[in-house]
């Protein structure tokens, strides 16, 4: 199994998003048994909350159900336990890798790495553009998803 962890903030915006928009992708190309997909906050300001509505109204607006995403920390074991944790931004990043452990830091990389424009995807929770976001999570998901299939031969 291969397992990705979307991380940001607060996990009731971008992550969540993303773990839906992936997780879509993932069964359409038939690989959900090859592929687990969650994500996590570098806060818990929002543990235990739903998605934003912001996200859950982007979500639907693409017809993706925005059941079982509930918000939860980033912890210690997630480094041990996927294989990519990807951050929607630099400070997501910095703040993922002063929690990984000695040498698992290499498994953490900004989605928009993934594609020719390496880059932060902005917070809606400040710029209230779920567009916007939406746009890059699908950038960086499809992005994702080719890289993953060509490296593991699926
Ligand atoms: P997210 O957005 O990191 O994309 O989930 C945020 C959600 C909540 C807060 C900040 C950003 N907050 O300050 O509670």
């Amino acid at each position: 199994m291969i397992r990705v962890l979307f991380v940001c903030l607060g996990n009731i915006c971008r992550s969540p998003m993303a773990e839906a928009v992936f997780r879509h992708k993932v069964e359409k190309a038939g690989l959900g048994d090859k592929i687990f997909v969650d994500s996590a906050g570098t806060s818990n300001w929002e543990e235990g909350k739903g998605a934003h509505q912001g996200t859950v109204a982007k979500l639907q607006e693409h017809g993706l159900s925005s059941e079982g995403l509930i918000s939860r920390p980033l912890t210690v074991e997630d480094f041990i336990l996927y294989d990519y944790l990807l951050g929607m931004d630099k400070q997501n990043l910095a703040d993922m890798q002063k929690l990984a452990p000695t040498g698992l830091e290499k498994k953490c990389q900004r989605l928009l790495s993934y594609t020719k424009e390496e880059r932060d995807i902005a917070d809606p929770w400040y710029t209230h553009n779920f567009d916007q976001t939406y746009k890059d999570i699908d950038k960086g998901t499809d992005a994702l998803l080719a890289f993953i299939k060509e490296k593991y031969g699926l």
